[in-house]
């Protein structure tokens, strides 16, 4: 594994400070076309916060100063973001770009920033629903939660551990254990979208946005699922996020079509599988989640170890790690984005990238593998 690790991260560096010496200041990487040519996005997009979060990881690993300063930069695009409370995905865009310089850099002086994003973040809930809003509308539903919404709360534990202040614990406690409430199926998979009636609390519908039908279960979200509820265990220690995230993994990893190379299709329930897309991106969050997910379960751990290193052979195989050079500076090919959209479809993504690095990361420390 260490040889696989290495060369994995190696290409990263590679790949990406290629993308910083090709990518417009102020602009983001966020996948290719059908030409192979690299597209872009501006920092109020989900995703920016992905490539300078990856840039300070690929410090962590290269311990090379100029990456550092690669990182600083492309992190500073993002402040004015600190205000953008028009949607949930200021956890994602924050806490992986800011947030890994600060865990780096000990630079006290973007604290703040993080902190004023964790109170635009919490301007989204109410008390009612105890769930913060994910977007402003959905099929004419006006309080929309998605179960990607699991991932943002860490900027609010972070916000509570830094600042003393609880409440921004207090709403990802409440917004965790409303989504363990409604959002899940018996069976442990997620529906992406459940629709709220601010004023009473009650879940109006439950749809899908991305996945191939209400009632299925889209592979990325699976991911986001099992991720939040890992993170949220190891911020509160409380047995029911861990017991949650074990549930998840085990429909994961026991689904009659996860692969046998662990790369799940772009949703558990597609129509026409064998014949469709695989996405590496869920597969880069799962593997991450289920490293950090083996080092709680003293059960269940071996085979949560295990699985995540069967997706990282599999992303680290020529099928989906980039050619240096390639893949518009990528590292990972074969994500879906949106395919009931029709967009982003076998391409590129930001956050499989991230995710892929974050995974390789944790690995090497978990298994204490040489550089
Ligand atoms: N949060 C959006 C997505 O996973 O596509």
């Amino acid at each position: 594994m260490t040889e696989i690790v290495k060369n994995s991260l190696d290409r990263a560096v590679y790949q990406y400070r290629n993308m910083h010496k090709t990518l417009p200041d102020t602009l983001f990487p966020k996948s290719i076309d059908k030409e192979g040519k690299l597209v872009t996005n501006p920092r109020q997009w989900w995703t920016s916060g992905f490539f300078p979060g990856s840039l300070w990881y690929l410090y962590e690993y290269s311990q090379d100063e100029s990456m550092k300063q690669i990182a600083i930069k492309r992190t500073a695009v993002l402040k004015k973001e600190q205000y953008n409370n028009m949607d949930h995905d200021i956890g994602f865009k924050m806490l992986c770009s800011y947030g890994n310089g600060i865990r780096l850099t000990k630079d006290s002086t973007t604290v703040s920033i993080l902190i004023k994003s964790a109170e635009s973040l919490i301007s989204r809930f109410n008390d009612s629903t105890g769930v913060i809003k994910s977007w402003e509308e959905f099929k004419g539903y006006t309080y929309p939660v998605i179960i990607d919404n699991m991932m943002n709360l860490e900027l609010l534990f972070w916000a509570s551990r830094v600042s003393g202040n609880r409440k921004y614990r207090d709403i990802a406690i409440s917004h965790a254990d409303k989504t363990i409430e409604n959002h899940f199926r018996k069976d442990y998979s997620s529906y992406h979208v459940l629709a709220y009636d601010s004023g009473t609390g009650e879940v109006l519908a439950k749809k899908t946005a991305q996945g191939a039908a209400d009632e299925s279960a889209w592979a990325r979200g699976q991911a986001w699922g099992l991720y939040g509820y890992t993170m949220t265990y190891r911020e509160t220690k409380d047995q029911k996020y861990l017991d949650q995230a074990k549930k998840i993994a085990d429909f994961i990893l026991n689904h009659p079509n996860l692969p046998e190379d662990h790369v799940p299709y772009w949703d558990f329930n597609a129509p026409d599988i064998p014949y469709t897309l695989r996405d590496a991106s869920a597969a880069a969050i799962m593997a991450s989640a289920l490293i950090e997910l083996s080092s709680y379960t003293n059960d269940k751990g071996d085979k949560y170890l295990d699985a995540a290193e069967k997706i990282i052979r599999s992303l680290s195989s020529e099928e989906y790690i980039a050619k240096a050079g390639e893949n518009g500076n990528f590292i990972l090919k074969h994500g879906v984005g949106h395919k009931p959209g029709n967009s982003e479809i076998d391409v590129p993504l930001s956050y499989a990238d991230y995710y892929f690095i974050e995974a390789l990361i944790r690995l090497k420390k978990t298994k204490k593998l040489k550089k």
